[in-house]
């Protein structure tokens, strides 16, 4: 088995392509499950959602969602925060009903539980049928850094010295960057039927290319999803530089 990769011109087709998939997948099912992710990456394909909702008439209002991660002390209003992100650059957009949305609670006074609750409440609903995904300049994948067991469960984790750095750039100073997460874990994630993974930038070049191409190992998380059956590398041509050329592209 291997990820498919679709190369696009731009980071601007990437996210088109990335939510017209999105947009198709709901159409055939209106009560998607649907995994979100965060970070700069994503923000365009929401743009695009929000920009069918209005003018399309994209439906929202039977999906379900599950956000991959949540930092640990920063509340929903919080600006960096992931419930506050995914409120104001998707949800406040369009008519999913809140009570359908998940992000893990940050702000839990008893995180192991919130973590089982979140499982719980995923397998209630049965599945995530389409899961979006970013990647890290180290290869993760929701806050699952290098060495993350590919069976993990949604977990407190801690954040690796490179995401910290990485994600300085959001907070006003590199201190202000929490360094823990609450956040799905390899397996959870991988567990969902279809998976698009979102990469954009000279950045992302070696960890695509690792991740596609080099050895299945817990040192690149995201290298875990070439045993996925269903998963497909969205990238601009930046972030396909590092690839060799061999890859199944469509
Ligand atoms: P980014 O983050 O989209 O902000 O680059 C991706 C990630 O860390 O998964």
């Amino acid at each position: 088995m291997s990820v498919k990769v679709l190369i696009t011109k731009s980071y601007d087709e990437l996210s088109k392509k990335a939510a017209e998939i999105v947009a198709s997948t709901i159409r055939n099912k209106p009560n998607l499950v649907l995994g979100l992710a965060t970070g700069g990456t994503p923000m365009g394909c929401y743009r695009e959602l929000i920009r069918m909702h209005r003018e399309e008439g994209l439906d929202f209002s039977e999906v379900v969602t599950f956000n991959l991660d949540e930092y640990i002390g920063l509340s929903p209003d919080h600006p960096q925060s992931y419930r506050y992100f995914m409120d104001e650059n998707l949800f406040r957009h369009v008519n999913i009903r809140m009570e359908n949305t998940h992000v893990p609670d940050g702000m839990s006074k008893d995180p192991r539980k919130t973590c089982e609750e979140y499982e719980d409440a995923i397998r209630k609903v049965g599945r995530i049928d389409l899961q979006l995904l970013g990647i890290g300049s180290n290869g993760h994948i929701a806050f699952n850094e290098p060495s993350s067991p590919f069976d993990s469960r949604t977990r407190v984790v801690s954040l690796s010295e490179r995401t910290i750095k990485d994600n300085a750039r959001f907070f006003k100073s590199i201190d202000e960057v929490p360094r823990q997460a609450l956040s799905m874990g390899m397996g959870t994630t991988t567990e969902a039927r279809k998976i698009i993974l979102l990469a954009s930038g000279a950045g992302k070049a070696e960890a695509v290319a690792k991740s596609v191409e080099g050895k299945i190992t817990t040192d690149v998380p995201a290298s875990v999803l070439q045993k996925h059956p269903d998963c497909t590398f969205i990238l601009d041509e930046e972030a396909a530089s590092k690839l060799s050329g061999k890859v199944t592209k469509f």
